[in-house]
């Protein structure tokens, strides 16, 4: 149990059973802060915490596990919670629509564990801001100020934000997802969302930056790490049915003593699709997707809804592979994936995780966590082998895992997003509410999950992110009471702090009574 030996989250734990409880529950010995949740004021500009977080990480300042910057993804709005009415059709009034934008994007919040060892979020920080739909970006790379994003170089706002993953230069990179639906709302040039996006927590005066060069399409998330031979290798996903899994190799080395100046890594470099049967990365190059077009035998995939002239007329450019990244794919024989989810890469022996949500397209209804081993253990190769290494269901007890997160002790963290509206019902009935599990993938116990943390009713956990030390887990509680329709009778009361009158999303601190 925790607190015999270590003061880690990581350390030994009793799993938890499934639960319908709308709260967050944790095995014995360990508590959790609610550090901030939608609607808080995160600085004395009076900025607000955004709406249904998603990613966090840790900067610690000064190199404190007790005291750093915590970045928030905030995915999507609400009707019901955040215009206070459900289901405007798609018809808000210019106000409302530039409420819709505020609550996306990210929060860079400062945080600080008291001497109580309660998690409180600090109002008077200098460095506390929001990053929203509405805050000037700029697009970078391959496709930057090119007809296929109609000129743009700066864009409107981010938005959509769902996972990313952190940089080797102490930046973050912050994934937008399904942007369609707001950049619809909003009117926005949809080429100019579903990038990866770069910012740097400690420094407003960092151009917020979207990276062409790593594709266009439902980003998850990014994993980075770096080749033999010193470039910078990202792993994405990309979150809807039937899509690949991505990989961006730099052209250039990482040079760790240049520190931020490696951004510029991210804009040169080649993206390659994952080919399951032939074990193959497949350069996503303009030569082999025209030359793919032009050849008599091709035959267009299925799944692009387009005829081979149009795709012709389409792919002149890189830049066109770069906006239209799914499509050059398939088209190249990259093999469609059952909602390719967040990645990890596992820090001891170069193998990354891919979790694999679920895909009733075809029957996959649980999902399964897809583990790949590249060639000599080398992230930048060309070839890899895989396996499934752990399946949801009700053997293993969880269903559509989503984020993952690995500790020290080489177990695997994943957290499951059964979709609200199926939660409890028909082959969901024995998961439950959402949780998180602990997957070690060494030892006795390989691939096999224990629950750690059940999530409240019809919310998701999103977000994992340990301090250096493991003493304390960030997690994202994200849309609890989601099917609510009357806003006076929520489906939900999380977290219930004094004053809620609604659920509110809210990250959250879980750390052990003892240390
Ligand atoms: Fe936003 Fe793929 O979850
Ligand atoms: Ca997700
Ligand atoms: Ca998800
Ligand atoms: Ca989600």
């Amino acid at each position: 149990l925790f607190g015999y030996k270590s003061n880690k989250v990581s350390g030994f734990f009793e799993p938890i059973a499934h639960s319908k409880v709308d709260d967050v529950i944790l095995p014995k010995g360990f508590k959790y802060d609610v550090v901030a949740a939608y609607g808080d004021v995160i600085n004395e500009a009076g900025d607000t915490f955004g709406f249904n977080n998603d990613f966090t990480v840790y900067f610690p300042i000064d190199g404190s596990n007790t005291h750093g910057l915590l970045w928030v993804n905030h995915e999507y709005s609400s009707d019901v919670f955040v215009h206070g009415q459900p289901g405007a059709d798609g018809n808000y009034t210019a106000e409302q629509i530039k409420k819709m934008l505020y609550v996306q994007g990210g929060s860079v919040i400062e945080v600080r564990r008291d001497e109580k060892g309660v998690w409180k979020l600090d109002t008077q920080s200098k460095y506390a801001r929001r990053v929203t739909g509405l805050t000037p970006t700029k697009l970078v790379g391959p496709a930057a100020g090119t007809k296929a994003v109609n000129g743009a170089v700066n864009v409107q706002g981010t938005f959509a934000n769902c996972s990313g993953g952190m940089t080797l230069w102490n930046t973050l990179l912050t994934c937008e997802e399904n942007f369609e639906e707001t950049s619809g709302q909003a009117g926005l040039d949809a080429t100019h969302y579903g990038w990866v996006v770069e910012v740097d927590p400690f420094d407003p005066t960092f151009e917020i930056r979207k990276h062409t060069a790593l594709g266009r399409f439902n980003h998850e998330n990014t994993a980075m790490g770096l080749s033999k031979d010193g470039r910078v290798v990202v792993y994405m996903g990309d979150d809807k049915k039937d899509a690949c899994v991505y990989k961006f190799v730099s052209k250039n080395n990482y040079v760790p003593e240049m520190g931020r100046a490696n951004t510029a890594l991210l804009t040169e470099g080649t993206l390659y699709a994952a080919d399951l049967k032939k074990g193959k990365w497949i350069a996503l190059t303009i030569e082999a997707v025209q030359k793919a077009l032009k050849d008599e035998k091709f035959k267009v995939p299925s799944l692009i809804k387009a005829t081979k002239e149009e795709l012709a007329a389409k792919f002149q450019t890189q830049a066109d592979v770069c906006v239209n990244t799914h499509e050059a794919a398939l088209i190249l024989g990259a093999t469609p994936t059952d909602r390719p989810e967040d990645i990890e890469i596992c820090p001891f022996d170069n193998t990354f995780f891919v979790a694999h949500t679920n895909n009733d397209n075809h029957g996959n209804i649980h999902g399964h966590i897809t583990r790949f081993f590249e060639k000599d253990s080398d992230l930048g190769a060309m070839e890899f082998d895989f396996e499934i290494f752990a399946a949801g269901g009700r053997q293993s007890g969880f269903s559509a895992p989503d984020n993952l997160t690995f500790d020290s002790n080489g177990n695997l963290w994943t957290v499951t997003d059964i979709s609200s509206g199926s939660l409890n019902k028909g082959v969901f009935t024995s998961f439950a509410n959402n949780g998180m599990f602990v997957i070690p993938t060494t030892g006795p116990n390989m691939g096999v999950a224990m629950q750690f943390a059940s999530a409240p009713v019809e919310a998701e956990m999103t977000g994992p992110w340990f301090t250096p030390d493991e003493s304390t887990l960030f997690l994202a509680v994200q849309h609890p009471g989601e099917n609510t329709t009357d806003p006076s009778k929520p489906t939900s009361t999380w977290p219930r702090r004094p004053g809620d009158t609604m659920p509110r999303p809210a990250v959250i601190a879980i750390t052990g009574f003892q240390f």
